[in-house]
């Protein structure tokens, strides 16, 4: 899956000791009607416990300006909700990370042992999304143990054969 790129989001949740959460690219789209994503957490993860017990968790889509907020909370559990960490709590009480543009709200339906990872399925409660798709920022991508930004293609020439 190294050659696999994908978009990473931070998760983020309550537990009993405060806020928790983890950089994941394992988001998915699973169903329109219902609304339905899944993830997928490692049954080693310091956030395990906290996504057991809660029914509620905050995807962010990270932009290409919150590299720091991905290594942030894919590193030390004690440094992601540190004092550098700006955020807040969301009316419903996820918490929030500060600069975030693009979130979904999702209620925990199903969790779902998958060898050493728990598939956790989830339906999108709430989101923030820019109206016009124009305004989204650009994506934060990982790919083979690094991070990228993504650059759009320009629109495909339709003279040009596609064989070559
Ligand atoms: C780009 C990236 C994507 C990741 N995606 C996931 C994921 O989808 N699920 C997961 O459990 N861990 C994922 N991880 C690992 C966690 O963010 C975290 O580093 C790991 O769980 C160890 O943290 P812990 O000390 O909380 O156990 C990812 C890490 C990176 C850097």
């Amino acid at each position: 899956m190294r050659a696999h790129s994908s978009g990473v989001t931070i998760i983020t949740m309550n537990s009993a000791s405060g806020p928790t959460g983890f950089t994941a690219s394992s988001v998915a789209s699973v169903s329109l009607e219902p609304p339905l994503i899944s993830f997928n957490i490692s049954n080693r993860s310091t956030c395990l416990r906290a996504m057991q017990l809660t029914d509620s968790v905050l995807i962010h889509f990270l932009s290409d300006q919150q590299r720091h907020l991905a290594e942030r909370f894919s590193g030390r559990i004690t440094e992601r909700f540190s004092p550098e960490t700006e955020w807040s709590h969301l009316a419903s009480g996820e918490p929030l990370l500060a600069g975030t543009r693009v979130w979904l709200r999702v209620g925990v339906q199903q969790r779902i042992p998958a060898g050493d990872h728990t598939i956790i399925l989830g339906l999108v409660r709430d989101l923030s999304v820019p109206s016009d798709g124009k305004l989204l920022p650009a994506p934060l991508i990982y790919q083979n143990g690094k991070y990228h930004g993504a650059v759009p293609l320009p629109p495909s020439d339709p003279t040009a054969s596609s064989h070559g």
